[in-house]
């Protein structure tokens, strides 16, 4: 894979510097305000750029009308996240009326498609810096403009270049994102991600390696490798072959890092190798979100997902054969164009026979430039949002009956930070990934304590803390 070269980034580098020695000599350090919207990988952007501001000498706030520089990092997955951006930037416009000053950005996948981009050039005049998912490394010399007084519109496509090394500014501790692989060639009738974030484009296993190995240096315990289908991680590359079930391997020899998780993995391509690397492996967490999107074979055809669901289910009896204790999680789709009622018990009765410990379901949401947006609806909005209740409740009862199994266990305990609803409390993850909350102090943050598990919840665990 071809990345950046060093003469490029030392140009952003050279700016960041500018901006820096600019913002030293003001009286008051301005503030950034950064708001993601989406998956886990935009996340990770966001702290890259939030690491690019740290280093330009902005500090942060959590409001947009107390900030200097307001960044919106956009999700094009559903619709829903597109009107919420297009929403607050709206709410904006009176706010830059009275502060001529206020710098505001939006950025990420949203701005990677045509007719968005025409909309905001059209009727959001207000907005200073546009720019893609694929200018991301280029964000000081975006900013620097911004700041000149010149509107930015920087939305190319890639070039397939990856930027490394840039600064990453992570409130996550003990946890860490680390994004492994960009892009997406599935091509789903319904997904908008290949068209918005490319090809597939795998990093190096070097440098990943050596993002972890920093990582562990500076106390991170845990690390979420991120991709949208990891599966075919390294598939792009011309390197030594390392396949993701390696990468899983190589990290967990690192040493300080204690747990490793991964998303997303396509069940077309989940391979043995793969479950092997988390049935041995005693850092890789048996924890496994294998999205099915539906549990019937005709509407799984039409959403060219490439797998029937008698291939699903036998993939998931393989991961529990090696790995009977796994936590397994899926993503559901709840409208699609050419599903019918029939259809949709087809992925009632898939649901009831998994048994997932937890489903994430949403609704349809056609994308303009996709396969499925052109197919007719067979179900009307009224039909949809009954079946979407349906399997909340279904699924909601497993779920709860899955976590009524933890009572009396004990459970190693990851500790990530007070609790947000009771201080006396802290919150962590056990290994399959469950919340447990437990009396403690914050101290415990980034401590693996061992727990007795006391009480269930639907989404939760509580646990008392018997050892240290
Ligand atoms: N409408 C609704 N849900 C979608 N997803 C992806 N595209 C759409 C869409 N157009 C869901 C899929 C995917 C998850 C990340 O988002 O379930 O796995
Ligand atoms: Fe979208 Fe399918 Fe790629 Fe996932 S695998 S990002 S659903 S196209």
């Amino acid at each position: 894979m071809k990345e950046i070269s060093a003469e490029r980034l030392e140009i952003q580098q050279k700016i960041k510097e500018k901006i820096r020695t600019e913002n030293s000599i003001v009286k008051q350090k301005p503030l950034a305000f950064v708001e993601t919207y989406g998956c886990a990988l935009n996340e990770n952007d966001s702290e890259k750029l939030c690491g690019m501001l740290e280093d330009m000498g902005y500090g942060f706030c959590d409001r947009a009308d107390a900030a200097d520089l307001v960044i919106f990092n956009t999700c094009a997955v559903r619709e829903n996240a597109e009107l919420k951006v297009l929403g607050n930037l709206g709410k904006l416009k009176p706010v830059k009326k009275e502060r001529p000053d206020l710098l505001i950005g939006v950025c990420g996948c949203m701005m990677q498609q045509a007719h968005i981009k025409e909309q905001i050039q059209k009727k959001y005049k207000h907005i200073d810096m546009v720019f893609g998912t694929h200018a991301l490394y280029k964000f000081p010399e975006i900013l620097d403009s911004a700041r000149m007084g010149q509107k930015v519109f920087s939305t190319e496509d890639s070039e397939g270049e990856i930027a490394e090394g840039l600064s990453v500014k992570r409130e996550s501790f003990p946890l860490a994102k680390v994004s492994v692989m960009f892009g997406c060639n599935n091509f789903c009738s319904y997904c908008i991600v290949p068209y918005v974030r490319g090809r597939e484009r795998s990093r190096s296993p070097e440098n990943i390696l050596a993002e972890v190995s920093a990582l562990a240096k500076e106390g991170f315990k845990e690390v979420m490798l991120l991709g949208q289908n990891v599966n075919s991680y390294g598939n792009d590359l011309a390197g030594d072959g390392t396949s993701f079930a390696q990468l899983l391997k190589d990290v967990a020899k690192i040493d300080g890092i204690e747990r490793i998780r991964f998303m997303t993995s396509h069940p077309k391509d989940i391979s043995d190798e793969l479950i092997d690397a988390i049935a041995s492996e005693p850092k890789v967490c048996k924890q496994l979100h294998l999205p099915v999107q539906s549990g019937s074979d005709k509407v799984l055809h039409d959403m060219n997902r490439k797998y029937t669901r008698s291939e699903y289910l036998s993939k998931v009896e393989a991961v529990r054969k090696k790995v009977p204790d796994i936590v397994l999680s899926t993503d559901i789709i709840v409208g699609f164009p050419t599903e019918t009622n029939e259809d949709f018990e087809d992925t009632i009765s898939l649901l009831r026979e998994v048994r997932f410990d937890t489903v994430y379901s949403f609704i349809y949401s056609p994308r303009v430039g996709t396969p499925a947006a052109k197919m007719p609806m067979a179900l009307d909005e009224k039909e949809i949002h009954q079946n979407f209740e349906k399997m909340l409740s279904v699924q909601n009862e497993i779920s709860r009956e899955k976590n009524e199994a933890y009572p009396g266990s004990i459970q190693k305990v990851l500790v990530e930070g007070l609790s947000k609803t009771n201080p006396e409390f802290v919150t962590g993850r056990t290994d399959g990934g469950k919340i447990v909350n437990m009396k403690g102090n914050e101290e415990l943050t980034g401590e693996i304590v061992e727990a007795r598990i006391t009480d269930c919840k639907t989404w939760s665990l509580t646990g008392e803390i018997i050892q240290r």
